[in-house]
């Protein structure tokens, strides 16, 4: 039986434990560009004894960022401010990347400036993107502009380019944002996705665009190095796509070699009345994927107790366990946790300038 903490590898890659350090958008970039800020959020974090600290979903091009602070990767400056970050993590824990586009739900505020869209006569503001001229709703009421066979094959290649500025910044675990009712989630969502060509209608139509994407990404990512993909497994509500569904693009994001998958939900739709939110609640479904589709896992939500975590893992519903909101009240969450399972070595999962102090 797996632990809390116990190594993980996976490829040429080992994790000093499962917790991971769920990718957060800081929205506190500037033209994509990460500063300071963003090696303090992830340095303390990656010092706070996690064994994987994922940034932030980053754009891939300018207009699949969420709102105008959101990172990038379109261009080798951004790739140069991202290397001593992924360097620093890298000290303590394994540095990795979420690459992304946000689709129809991108052109937004922060959401401490209010969460939606911005106005279209807000210099800031640009047109979204998506699989149909259909919007979001909510919030988010701007209509994407439908993509043409072009901008499909552009912005495929947007994450191949982002994938390799990734590898130069120095990250050696990548996912892939296929979730959350961005970009390559809203393909395959049958709520987002209501095109008449070869990306839309049918399974294999609406996988497309995701699995182009991500055999493109593997073809230039290491195979020493973990590919994976965060996926929206469901919206719980009729509209959505069945998890059987889910479960056959996992099997074949499995065979176009993805590594791990990372479980999460929809978000095609401002109705989430159907969530069975909860502590833990996506548990279930990571151990049903990673049963059926015989893939290593990742799953967070509602994850905040140790033991809680200790018993994801232990009980096999999922290789590692992805912390948000625990991380940001907590950034020695691993180290608490680790005492609170009742772990001699503690202490040790920080580094010397605070364990030597803390040893007991
Ligand atoms: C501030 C903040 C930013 C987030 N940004 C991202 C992101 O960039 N990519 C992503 O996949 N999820 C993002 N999420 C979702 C989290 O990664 C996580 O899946 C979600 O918060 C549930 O986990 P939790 O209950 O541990 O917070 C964000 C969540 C928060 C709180």
């Amino acid at each position: 039986m797996a632990h809390l903490f116990d190594e993980f590898r996976l490829k040429d890659v080992t994790l000093k434990n499962r917790i991971a350090v769920s990718p957060m958008c800081q929205y506190s970039a500037e033209d994509g560009v990460p500063n300071e800020w963003h090696r303090v959020h992830l340095g303390a974090r990656a010092i706070g004894g996690a064994g994987l600290v994922i940034a932030e979903a980053t754009a891939v091009a300018p207009e699949g960022r969420i709102t105008p602070g959101c990172t990038g990767l379109w261009n080798d400056a951004q790739a140069e401010a991202f290397a001593p970050i992924a360097a620093f993590i890298k000290r303590y824990a394994v540095p990795g990347i979420q690459i992304a586009h946000a689709g129809r739900k991108a052109s937004a505020n922060r959401p401490w400036e209010g969460d939606d869209h911005m106005r279209e006569d807000d210099p800031r503001a640009w047109q979204p993107i998506g699989p149909s001229a259909v919007a979001f709703g909510a919030n988010l009421p701007r209509v994407p502009a439908a993509m043409t066979k072009a901008d499909i094959a552009r912005v495929r290649e947007d994450f191949v380019s982002a994938a390799k500025r990734s590898l130069a910044a120095g990250f050696e675990w990548l996912e892939l944002h296929f979730a959350h009712g961005y970009l390559g989630q809203s393909f395959f969502s049958p709520i987002a996705n209501k095109r008449t060509d070869e990306y839309g209608g049918s399974f294999e139509n609406r996988i497309r665009f995701l699995t182009e994407t991500l055999s493109a990404v593997r073809s230039v990512w290491p195979e020493k190095y973990p590919l994976t993909a965060r996926l929206g497994v469901s919206d719980f509500t009729p509209e959505s796509q069945p998890l059987e569904e889910s479960i056959a693009l996992v099997r074949r994001f499995k065979s176009l070699g993805l590594d791990l998958i990372d479980v999460s939900v929809g978000f095609n739709t401002p109705d989430v009345s159907g969530m069975p939110w909860g502590p833990a609640f996506m548990a279930p479904f990571a151990e049903r994927i990673r049963r059926e589709a015989e893939i290593p896992t990742a799953v967070g939500w509602f994850v905040s107790e140790p033991a809680q975590a200790q018993a994801i893992v232990e009980s096999g519903q999922a290789d590692l366990v992805m912390l948000a909101r625990a991380e940001l009240g907590d950034p020695n969450w691993t180290y608490h946790a680790a005492q609170a399972l009742g772990r001699p070595e503690a202490h040790a999962a920080l580094p010397p300038q605070y364990a030597h102090w803390l040893r007991r």
